[in-house]
Parts: structure tokens; C-alpha cells; sequence
């Protein structure tokens, strides 16, 4: 088996904040290997255009704490054509690239299978999305900042909605995983929350809402982006046909939830998963996606089904629902 000595690095999908930390320990702990790190802009596109980087200690000074990714990222609709994965492999081969590290999320996992498996070149994936809805990994870097995120938006909201009496519907992000609305509505003492992976109780729901109305509380209620209601403005059009004469306001979060410079926990965790993707290398233990589970980082053969499976939705549900007043 021959030994790894250039390694790639790339972001791709959507940024998630420690990112750059991650980036940060994967050129340290490579220098302090022995091994020489490249950086791949725009992600997959940065290996079809050639944008690739060697990567010096400097380069990487001063990145600990800022969101989003130096590296550029991009969800490449190019690299989904065999034609321009070729043109990538020709160009990771004349940079003389004998391993790549991945960070992003399940769709950027499942094209780099692809890519990784067609020209049998050594890869490791390293989990990073806000939505932390990868299979087979307890946590994915970045989502501990955008719950943060949220519910600091979420807390400011809320003044202006008790001084006014107000429904306030908040739609957090999360594509089709409903883990940072619920985890957010647990931590905002939200009214109730809508998620992909519970179907909604309606009349439940607006006998709640009636009830809250009645003792002229304000209430918040988070809506996951991925439920099937549509989002939050979506809830809005159909509580309108219930005349239920209290004043409903929308927020959209957006992107408010993935910027910024990540939290303690985001940054340890970066930083833990860039040391290990580099050891991989070291041990010839590649072509794996690295994980979290009880508590600690594994390996594993990542294979695309939705996340999440440690968590119990029904109960931290009934949760919310039992400490709200309604
Ligand atoms: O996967 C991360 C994420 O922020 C999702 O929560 C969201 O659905 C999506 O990316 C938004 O993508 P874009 O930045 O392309 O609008």
C-alpha cells in the first residue's frame, strides 16, 4: 500500500459554521504529519477548474473563529456528469493529490462516493451541515451554532410578541429534518412546533391556539422549513381562515442561521474531526466518513439514508407540548 503525501481539501453544500476550524486542524495536524495539504475551491468545482491551492501554516492563522468557509463552496451541478469528474481526476492528478477530505453533507457524501469509487482514489468525508441530519453520525459541525442562532433570534422575537399579545410564526431551516425546530422550540419555550417527521394534530392544534387567545398570551410557534404544511407562511394563509381575532406575525429566519463564528461545542468538535481526518490518512484508513456515536468519533461506510435515527421526535414532542401552557 502506498503512503498518502498530498491531501485535498474541499467544502461543499451548504457552509456550516466551524468549517473553517476544521480546515484550520486539517492543514496543522497534516504539517505536523509530515503530509502537504491543498485547498479545492468552490468544492467539487474547484477540482473541474483546477482552483487548488497548497496550503501553508499561515494560510490558515486567524480562521478559528469566523463562519463560513475560506475554501468557497458551492453544490456542483457539473460534477454529477462523468465527463467533468473526468477532467477533476486528471486535475487532482497533476497536482499529484493522492487523498481527498470532504466536508459537507449527505449530498455532497453521496457524489463523492461516486467520484471517490470511480477512480479508486482514497477519500475521507467529514460530517458538516447545520441540519445535522447525516445517517450514521450523532453530530454534524454547525449545528449547534445555528441553534444558537435561532433561538437568540427567537428570544428577541418573543419580547415583541408578549408586549403585543401576538402568534408569532418563526420557520428555522433544517431541508427535510425537523431537528432544529424541535430543538429549538424545546429551548425557547416555544407553544408548538411543525416538523417533517410528525404529521401535525390540526384540531388539536387550533383548540391550543384558541386557548392561548382566550388568556390573551402570546404564543410562538416554530415551523420546520421541511414540513409538509410548506413553512410558515404557508401555516399562516390557513390559520387566516380560522378568523381567529388575534393578530398572527411571520418570521422567516433564513440564513441568519448559518453565519456567524461557531460555538465552543462546534469548534471542539471541528477541530477533534480535522485531527482524525488526517490520522486516517496516516493509518491507511480511508474511503470511511467520520462520525460521532456515544459520545466518541468512529469511522463508517457512509451510505445515504436520512439522519437523525438516535433521536426520539415523538418524545421530545410530547415534551414541548406538556410544558406549554396550552
Ligand atoms: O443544508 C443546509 C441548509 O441551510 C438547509 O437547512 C437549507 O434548506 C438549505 O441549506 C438552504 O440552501 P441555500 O443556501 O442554497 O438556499
Amino acid at each position: 500500500m502506498t503512503k498518502i503525501q498530498n491531501i485535498g481539501v474541499l467544502t461543499s453544500g451548504g457552509d456550516s459554521p466551524g468549517m473553517n476550524a476544521c480546515i484550520r486542524a486539517i492543514v496543522r495536524q497534516g504539517l505536523s504529519s509530515g503530509l502537504s495539504v491543498f485547498g479545492i475551491y468552490d468544492g467539487f468545482n474547484g477540482m473541474i477548474d483546477n482552483h487548488i491551492k497548497k496550503l501553508v501554516y499561515g494560510d490558515v492563522s486567524n480562521i478559528i473563529q469566523r463562519g463560513g468557509t475560506i475554501l468557497g463552496t458551492a453544490r456542483s451541478e457539473r460534477f454529477l456528469d462523468a465527463a467533468f469528474r473526468k477532467v477533476a481526476f486528471e486535475n487532482l492528478k497533476d497536482n499529484d493529490i493522492d487523498g481527498v477530505i470532504v466536508l459537507g453533507g449527505d449530498g455532497s457524501f453521496k457524489g463523492a462516493k461516486v467520484f471517490f469509487e470511480e477512480y479508486n482514489l482514497p477519500f475521507i468525508g467529514v460530517p458538516c451541515t447545520i441540519d445535522n441530519d447525516i445517517n450514521g453520525t450523532e453530530y454534524t459541525i454547525g449545528f449547534d451554532t445555528a441553534l444558537n442562532n435561532a433561538i437568540s433570534a427567537i428570544d428577541k422575537i418573543k419580547d415583541t410578541a408578549s408586549a403585543h399579545h401576538r402568534i408569532f410564526l418563526v420557520e428555522v431551516m433544517g431541508n427535510n429534518s425537523g431537528l432544529i425546530a424541535l430543538n429549538t422550540a424545546l429551548t425557547t419555550g416555544s407553544e408548538d412546533v411543525f416538523i417533517p417527521e410528525i404529521e401535525e394534530n390540526f384540531a388539536q392544534f387550533e383548540t391550543k391556539i384558541q386557548r392561548a387567545i382566550s388568556a390573551n398570551k402570546s404564543s410562538i410557534i416554530i415551523v420546520s422549513e421541511g414540513d409538509e404544511i410548506g413553512g410558515a407562511r404557508e401555516l399562516f394563509n390557513y390559520l387566516k381562515t380560522k378568523n381567529l381575532h388575534q393578530k398572527i406575525r411571520v418570521t422567516v429566519l433564513g440564513h441568519i442561521q448559518r453565519g456567524g463564528a461557531p460555538t465552543f461545542l462546534d469548534r471542539k468538535m471541528a477541530t477533534e474531526f480535522g485531527v482524525m481526518a488526517i490520522n486516517q490518512f496516516v493509518k491507511n484508513n480511508y474511503n470511511r466518513t467520520l462520525g460521532l456515536k456515544n459520545g466518541k468519533i468512529y469511522t463508517y461506510d457512509f451510505e445515504s439514508v436520512k439522519g437523525g435515527e438516535s433521536v426520539d421526535f415523538q418524545e421530545l414532542l410530547n415534551t414541548i407540548h406538556s410544558l406549554s401552557l396550552y
